[in-house]
């Protein structure tokens, strides 16, 4: 059993339970007073490094207080469990010690006559414990993505790399598998795969939750932290949108939030600060989603808490049907050409192509103040997305990746079914690490290419399938995929169906579960086809076809498949286009076939890699 363990502490000398009278159940150590209908009292006063919370999913939130000798130290909201416990969550206690806490608890629903909080089977459950178990309880859980050890997972935030470690900050509900709570949660990583999980960087306070953001790191000393101080700057969610700042001068291993908090506020919904260094200016740029108003704006800085508002780009420009969040903005070499370009990210929700959340992006050129979008030949700012696939959200990019690298992820979901997700321990995984470059495309315009991060490879275990040339018809050839570790593997697989009009390529199970993805000939596409993938049917917006243009015109694709527990990520032809999309199988994929339609399409090269994972 894998558990969270510290030693025992001792926070209050007396563990008798002092029943008063209002004490109607408690267990050892914790003592539960209800107060009317839907209010509740509940005491520690025994010993215990975790308050341990039964949690019901679809009961709604109760408001929790958190009484530290008579203070409020923090407000938590947790779904107690009603009639049945799903899961339990951890409160920790140990900051805390040695003190008189109290959780005053207000439980939701309009209760009135029909019943009282008293009934609901939480207040049984709750105990002390030194130890919370994380060992993992999920089917789905991949192999090989970061995901948090609990909890809910939204938008990556704040990543940097720092003395070969790469950070991952993460929107984080350290008390349940729903949006709530919003705190940055901290993983780390020397190779873009295996991930350690370390205390939550940056916690709610009293100016609101944590929402999405950046990190830098202050050579310079700019803003008076210290030489490499790795800053932070995030949104305040309260009743208003505000953006503050958190330092840390220990590499990034814990922050301290700036006392002079907010630092910057406007008089609309703006948040999701993403900063970086302009070389060029001398100056700190930033970029914060304007949210409501679907545009971004661009603020400058000698400091990083002093900002000043330089432009807005977006009104009325590009994909329009959703809110602007999750902003990045970099500059990248062309491939093949000396030219430069920056890339404005300006992930949107909804208004996806496929629907719900997705990546929009322009490509422009940025003087440190002003965004000026490329346009096409007709004179537009045409709709590009980074992302042909359902499953890629809020994806951002690390600060100060080496080797002149633009490493990036997103979360690996959507908004519109995130949270219905056949999975309960845990919600949500990040993408796969992806290498953002440019490449001029035959239509003359530049584009986004995302290639699978180098260290990906380090994964690859065995060849089990090599197939040097084959051709296929319509009677296709099928190959068995590796079993082990619930038939996670990398396929690589190059097709020339210039004889053909399609290709398709399926991945199927022995109850009937499949993943057709067919190349179309005559479209230049690829698409990908999830509608009897496995488990679908958790909302009406997960089965579905995503569909990603090939940039070629010669019939000819190279794809690079990655194949976990519960998704499938397909990088085409370098890096050229790329579909993330989730899939629940009832059991793991065993079998890929490949046939073709009007034609024969010959595949020069066919590997199947099983991986390793630790
Ligand atoms: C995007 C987003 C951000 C916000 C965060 C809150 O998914 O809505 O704009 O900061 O999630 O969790």
């Amino acid at each position: 059993m894998t558990t969270i363990k510290k030693s025992m502490r001792t926070m209050v000398a007396a563990v008798t339970l002092a029943l008063s009278a209002g004490v109607v159940s408690a267990t050892e150590g914790v003592e539960v007073n209800h107060l009317g209908v839907s209010n509740t009292l509940v005491r520690v006063t025994g010993a215990g490094k975790y308050l341990l919370l039964p949690v019901q999913e679809a009961n709604d939130d109760a408001r929790i207080n958190v009484l530290v000798d008579g203070k409020i130290a923090e407000t938590i909201y947790v779904r107690l469990a009603r009639s049945k416990t799903d899961y339990m969550v951890p409160f920790d206690l140990s900051s805390y010690e040695g003190h008189n806490m109290v959780l005053d608890i207000v439980t939701p629903q309009g209760r009135g006559s029909v019943r009282e909080a008293k009934d609901d089977v939480c207040w049984r459950g709750i105990e002390l414990s030194d130890t919370f178990d994380v060992s993992d309880r999920e089917k789905y859980r991949p192999a090989y993505h970061h995901t948090p050890l609990y909890g809910w997972m939204n938008d990556p935030n704040g990543m940097f790399y720092k003395d070969g470690e790469w950070h991952l900050c993460y929107q984080w509900n350290p008390y349940g598998s729903k949006w709530q709570n919003m705190t940055w949660g901290h993983s780390v990583s020397d190779n873009l795969v295996d991930w350690k999980h370390l205390e939550p960087a940056i916690r709610p306070d009293g100016l609101g939750s944590i929402f999405s953001g950046s990190c830098v790191i202050d050579h310079n000393n700019t803003a008076g932290f210290g030489k490499d101080a790795v800053i932070a700057l995030y949104t305040s969610a309260g009743t208003s949108q505000m953006q503050s700042l958190a330092a840390s001068s220990d590499n990034g291993n814990t922050f301290k939030v700036h006392a002079a908090n907010p630092v910057l506020t406007l008089e609309s919904e703006a948040r999701d600060p993403n900063m970086f260094w302009n070389d060029e200016t001398g100056e700190w740029n930033m970029v914060l989603a304007h949210a409501l108003d679907r545009e971004m704006l661009f603020f400058s800085s000698a400091d990083l808490k002093k900002w000043t508002l330089q432009s807005g780009f977006g009104k009325g420009i590009g994909c329009q049907d959703g809110v602007w969040e999750c902003p990045d903005l970099f500059e990248l070499p062309v491939e093949g050409s000396d030219e430069k370009k920056w890339v404005l990210i300006c992930n949107i929700n909804p208004g996806g192509p496929f629907g719900g959340s997705a990546i929009q992006y322009f490509i422009g050129d940025w003087d440190g103040k002003t965004f000026t979008a490329d346009t096409d030949k007709d004179g537009k700012i045409a709709v590009k997305w980074l992302d042909y696939g359902k499953d890629n959200y809020a994806l951002v990019s690390w600060s100060d990746a080496p080797d002149g690298r633009r490493t990036a992820l997103g979360w690996m979901s959507n908004w519109q079914y995130a949270a219905e997700v056949p999975t309960m321990q845990y919600r949500s995984a990040n993408t796969l690490p992806r290498e953002i470059g440019l490449f001029r495309a035959a239509d003359g315009a530049v584009y986004a290419s995302s290639k699978p991060s180098p260290e990906l490879t380090g994964l690859r275990d065995k060849l089990v399938v090599n197939a040097a040339k084959a051709t296929v018809g319509r009677k296709g050839r099928s190959y068995q995929l590796p079993a082990a570790n619930g038939g996670i593997c990398e396929i690589l697989l190059d097709i020339d169906a210039q004889k053909a009009d399609s290709v398709m390529i399926t991945l199927a199970n022995n109850a009937g579960d499949e993943v057709v993805m067919c190349y179309d000939n005559a479209a230049h596409t690829v698409s990908f086809d999830r509608r009897r993938s496995g488990l679908v049917d958790f909302s009406e917006g997960f089965p579905a076809v995503t569909v990603s243009p090939t940039f070629e015109e010669n019939g000819k694709v190279s794809l690079r498949i990655f194949v976990d527990r519960s998704s499938i990520e397909l990088f085409g032809t370098d890096g050229r286009f790329v579909m993330t999309n989730l899939v629940f199988p009832t059991e793991p994929y065993s079998t890929l076939t490949l046939n073709a339609d009007g034609g024969s399409a010959r595949i020069s090269n066919l590997k199947v890699y099983s991986l390793k994972v630790k």
